[in-house]
């Protein structure tokens, strides 16, 4: 029977052991869970410091890093488990959206050993995998809730009604928070990744600099909609405007202002979500997630408001293999499986 055939026919195991592979971006990771959202192994080899000196991802260097690193972060991932690949019942992979040459790394890469092993084959999209990862940072998790999506390509709020149905209430128009985040260090000098550098400067700054309010009140779309292109612009305007001036620019009160437009209003529309739905649970999820200010602000506007706050560990924020594990796991339940013609997708519609 060919492995097409086969699909149709595997066994749903109660708690499988699933092992998953993100190849996205820059991070060549590798996780097993059991069941979805016990971690029994966890590895990630960046590449990022090969980007950095570039400004960011340079895309043909990144599939060559996946090329080098997934067999090593495969058997890193199973000796650290203490399984061998035998032992694994289903691979799942990110599919996409991401950088078309990464992403097929990982794509053919899971599919060489779906087709080796015969276990079924789960391509994941790489944002469901984002929200998936609440269910590692709370084992007992259960839609509905809502989610803050915030990486370096999406801004969204989303509502999470069931493990199978996200609506998207609101998005960016135009730039991410996370992109935004990225070229706001470009212009303060600093190196990539950027998001984390603006958090660490902008630990030394005041919130002093006025910035304009992002999308105005004749704006007719979603309230929960996001802009990132103007807030961005008038920091670069600011910075040009004091160099012309002749004055040093204060680069802290940059990154921390710059970091209070961006994340304030994410956690204020968030919150509107929550009046919104009525729903008690408030996740995050994205590269963004992992920022300091965002996630201590939250701490504090979720226990004045009484809602439950499901904050991913850092490393799970950004990308990671143990969180397209946990949407695997899902679909692995919903038996959505793919066959060897699985191809990888640089643009995904909706999430
Ligand atoms: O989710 P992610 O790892 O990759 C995408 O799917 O895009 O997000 C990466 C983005 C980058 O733009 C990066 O600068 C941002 O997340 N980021 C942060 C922090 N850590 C990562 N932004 C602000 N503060 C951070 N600590
Ligand atoms: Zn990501």
């Amino acid at each position: 029977m060919s492995y097409k055939e086969n699909t149709e026919y595997f066994v749903i195991k109660e708690n499988p052991i699933i092992l998953g592979i993100e190849t996205s971006c820059d991070e060549t990771a590798v996780a097993i869970t059991k069941g979805g959202r016990e971690i029994l192994a966890d590895e990630i080899i960046s590449s990022a410091t090969e980007h950095a000196r570039f400004g960011g991802v340079v895309p043909e260097i990144a599939s060559r890093a996946h090329t080098e690193a997934i067999l090593t972060a495969t058997e890193r991932a199973l000796k650290n488990a203490n399984l061998t690949m035998e032992d694994i019942d289903a691979v799942a992979v990110t599919k996409g959206a991401g950088l078309l040459g990464a992403l097929l790394v990982g794509v053919s890469f899971a599919k060489a050993l779906a087709f080796s092993y015969n276990i079924p084959l789960i391509p994941v999209s790489h944002i469901r995998g984002h929200i998936a990862a609440a269910y590692l940072a709370d084992k007992g998790l259960e839609p509905p809730f809502i989610t803050i999506l915030a990486s370096g390509g999406h801004t969204a709020i989303v509502n999470v009604k069931s493990f199978y149905e996200h609506e998207i209430l609101g998005q960016t128009v135009d730039d991410a928070v996370g992109e935004a985040f990225d070229k706001i260090a470009r212009v303060l000098g600093l190196k990539y990744p950027g998001g984390p550098n603006v958090e660490r400067l902008a630990l030394n700054g005041q919130n002093v600099i006025k910035l304009p309010k992002m999308l105005g009140n004749n704006y007719q779309g979603s309230e929960f909609d996001f802009s990132y292109s103007g807030l961005k612009t008038a920091v670069i305007n600011y910075v040009h405007g004091e160099t012309q001036k002749g004055r040093e620019v204060a680069c802290a009160d940059v990154a921390c202002s710059f970091q209070h437009a961006a994340i304030d209003v994410l956690i204020d529309k968030a919150f509107n979500a929550l009046k919104l739905t009525g729903y008690k649970t408030l996740a995050v999820s994205g590269g963004v997630g992992a920022n300091g200010y965002l996630r201590e602000s939250l701490k504090v506007r979720a226990e004045k408001e009484n809602i439950k706050l499901i904050l991913p560990e850092k490393r799970h924020c950004t990308d990671n293999a143990a969180m397209i594990c946990a949407e695997g796991y899902l679909q692995y339940k919903a038996k959505n499986f793919a066959d060897l013609t699985l191809n990888a997708q640089a643009v995904v519609d909706g999430i």
